[in-house]
């Protein structure tokens, strides 16, 4: 096509794809396209914006690696995965939310009353629930991996203090589909703000911090795998989570127990925990696959 003016370039875009094309990249992309295109006419982007858009792009490559993983970063703060968790949720399971990239693999077994929170000083958190199906039925054998952020904000992944698999452990429930275990509240915390993600946030007057939340990966056999987050009631950044990753059924009350109370069964700290602790109680329903 020679006449490409800007407004009859989308379709000439679109006039470029092969006859072959895979039907949904025909839609995904001639969408993205025309978007970006309407984007484009609609601001009257200058040559100058749009360098600034590609030096952003090129710097968010740069700083990424095995372990920074800036573009997901990108799309966090921009709402976009949290947007794509919404649209792939199933309203009769418990919602998702953001993976994160402080998830690692190969967590160590935590048993059910296994205790996470080892030398830390700080109140013991009792988390506990059941995972079920959506009839409210236990789901036996589901797995759970959870991690959280030790008291200082930070996940052992960022923290050369902590161990590997500090705050990290993968439960196996029982028939009763009953998991728990003991930890230390977690504390709210900033994304990485030192690269370029970070400068667009403070461009745009936002910060980096996110409400406390214990992450988790549910999965059992014949359901959909689920990863959400589970938030307290009264964190002061439940309203304005960076990352967009707070639903209502997410939200719990950290109820506090008075001392002496603690479980004497059940728990690796059955009989060492005198004084007064916090407890979360969260069930999750996954939805058949
Ligand atoms: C997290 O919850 O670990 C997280 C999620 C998105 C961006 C950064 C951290
Ligand atoms: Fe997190």
């Amino acid at each position: 096509m020679r006449n490409v003016n800007k407004d009859n370039i989308t379709e000439v875009f679109m006039g470029y794809l092969g006859a072959n094309t895979d039907p949904r990249l025909r839609e995904v992309m001639g969408s993205l396209v025309r978007h970006l295109h309407d984007f484009a006419r609609e601001v009257n982007l200058t040559h100058e914006e749009w360098n600034i858009g590609i030096r952003f792009l090129e710097r968010a490559g740069e700083i990424s690696d095995e372990e920074r993983h800036e573009f997901v970063l990108l799309s966090d703060v921009l709402g976009l995965s949290s947007l794509v968790d919404m649209i792939n949720n199933r309203p009769e399971g418990t919602s998702s939310s953001v993976l994160g990239p402080f998830h690692i693999s190969g967590s160590p077994p935590l048993a059910v009353g296994g205790d996470m929170r080892r030398d830390y000083a700080e109140t013991v958190l009792l988390v506990e629930g059941v995972v079920k199906d959506p009839d409210g039925k236990p789901i036996s054998g589901a797995t759970l991996d959870i991690w959280q952020t030790a008291p200082n904000g930070m996940y052992s992944s960022q923290d050369p203090d902590q161990d590997t698999y500090s705050f990290h452990g993968l439960q196996t429930v029982g028939e009763d589909g009953r998991y728990a275990f003991t930890t230390v509240k977690p504390v709210e915390y900033t994304v990485p703000s030192d690269g370029p993600v970070g400068d667009i946030l403070r461009a745009c007057g936002r910060h980096p911090w996110r409400p406390s939340h214990l992450h988790f990966i549910a999965e059992a056999a014949g359901f959909r795998p689920l990863v959400t987050e589970v938030f307290a009631e009264d964190d002061p950044y439940l309203d304005q989570d960076t990352v967009f990753g707070v639903r209502k059924d997410l939200v719990m009350h950290y109820e506090e127990r008075p001392a002496g109370s603690f479980p004497s069964t059940g728990f690796a700290l059955s009989g060492k925990v005198p004084d007064a602790y916090l407890r979360v109680e969260f069930d999750l329903t996954l939805v058949p696959a």
